[in-house]
């Protein structure tokens, strides 16, 4: 029985099944279509002394991030957020030019990019080769490595310490935190500070996020679970941001305990309001689970009711969280005839699973279906706005989180059943 990363005791409550799916990531290429992917359980534990929840299955790392399809969204609303988290950071932690800032999991280096703009000294550490070299191509120096004590040894020997360790939506990703903490010691000056930024579990399971469950995700944290973990390792969060993008994220200030700098902000807000929700309670979570399933319940009554009446359904975006969506709720190629997708690396390939085909927007608009299931649902949106043409011309959305709705041009509603956007 597993270990629990955050407090090491073995005291689980299991919460949630999405069944067995594939890796979310592991897009299929044509040739590969006859072979067999393996499947992996998606389980959901909360541990009851600290509150975690997480996955019973570890699938090992080099399976997931040698080679990585996932690469760092260039979205205008990402674009957005990594300005003005250069901006924030440059202001709060007072970086100047000879400071260092590592940015660990730092995938093609664009969050990277928005601080050398700031004069900032920079450096990438990405386990996958394939995203370290394109990284590096783009003139963003990137050290190909996990993040770990040996690999903060290795950069401290070679750069100096560190003003700055950022890891954004890569801590949920991490087994063994108390190594890549032990290497944040190393690494981080005496009065640095550690940024995380990750999935907020009270907005995953106050919006009913379960798609954001897949095998990548090790962890999800309550702010009061990450208090357990650093104060085991000897460190204390000083600040806490509640922002919205990728459904509700959290971006975590964290220093050595009892170093004097920066003053808190955020934090004592944040756990109250945790309190208030119960969110350390094992109820909470099979509130999420009773919820889950009812999703399912009304999202594939819909998708087949559309079918039913001879309607044209595809896809809009292939982001990994589709996958656990469509996987679980059994929505493959016999309801969807594609999904469309703006990462050129994906177009072509197939999802895991469903072998759905992955094309291009181009191909969607020569083919517009009468819905698109919208499964990158965090940009929604951007993308009601970017589609405004197709719903004048009279398609329609389903948006499946947080609960199934469809979305259609102001004026064309059939008289309530739908929501009208504008
Ligand atoms: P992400 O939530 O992991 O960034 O994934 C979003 C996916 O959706 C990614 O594969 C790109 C795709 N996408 C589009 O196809 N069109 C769009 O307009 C946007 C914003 C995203
Ligand atoms: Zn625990």
């Amino acid at each position: 029985m597993l270990r629990c990363r955050v407090c090491l005791t073995r005291s689980w409550e299991r919460v949630l099944s999405l069944g067995a799916t594939p890796l979310a990531n592991n897009y299929i290429r044509l040739n590969d279509l006859k072979k067999e992917e393996i499947y992996y359980p998606l389980t959901l534990l909360f541990c009851t002394r600290c509150g975690l929840v997480c996955l019973d299955t570890v699938v090992d790392a080099a399976v997931l991030y040698d080679f990585y399809y996932y690469l760092s969204s260039e979205s205008k609303t990402m674009l957005r957020h990594n300005t003005w988290l250069a901006k924030t950071f440059v202001e709060r932690f007072g970086l100047s030019g000879s400071d260092l800032l590592v940015e660990i999991g730092s995938n093609t280096g664009t969050q990277l990019g928005f601080f050398r703009e700031k004069g900032v000294r920079i450096l990438g550490v990405e386990p996958a080769e394939n995203i370290a070299s394109l990284a590096n191509e783009a003139g963003i120096t990137t050290l190909n490595r996990y993040f770990n004590e040996a690999t903060a040894a290795e950069i401290r020997e070679r750069h100096g310490r560190a003003k700055v360790i950022l890891g954004r939506h890569v801590f949920a990703h991490i087994d063994d935190l108390d190594d890549v903490l032990r290497g944040v010691h190393i690494l981080l000056e005496d009065d640095g500070a550690l940024a995380i930024e990750i999935p907020y579990l009270v907005d995953m399971v106050d919006g009913n996020q379960f798609d954001t469950i897949y095998h990548e995700h090790l962890s999800y944290f309550s702010v009061r679970t990450l208090q357990h973990l650093f104060e085991r390792n000897e460190m204390e969060i000083f600040g806490v941001d509640h922002l919205d993008i990728h459904g509700g994220c959290i971006l975590v200030s964290v220093k050595r305990k009892g170093c004097p700098a920066f003053p808190v902000r955020g934090v004592d807000e944040l756990t109250a309001m945790e309190s208030g929700k119960g969110v350390q309670t094992v109820k909470y979570l099979e509130d999420f689970a009773r919820r889950t399933v009812e999703i399912k319940v009304e999202l594939t009554g819909i998708i087949n009711r559309l079918k039913k009446a001879g309607k044209v359904l595809a896809g809009y975006g292939a982001p990994a969280k589709g996958n656990t969506l469509l996987n679980y709720c059994g929505i493959d190629a016999t309801y969807l005839d594609y999904v469309s997708d703006n990462t050129p690396t994906k177009q072509g390939l197939y999802l895991p699973g469903t072998r759905i085909r992955i094309r291009s927007e181009e191909y969607a608009r020569q083919h517009p279906p009468d819905y698109f299931l919208l499964l990158a649902w965090n940009y929604a949106q951007e993308i009601l706005q970017k589609e405004r043409a197709y719903l004048e011309a009279g398609g329609k959305f389903v948006i499946p989180i947080p609960v199934p709705r469809i979305v259609e041009a102001a004026g064309t509603a059939p008289g309530g059943a739908s929501e009208a956007i504008r």
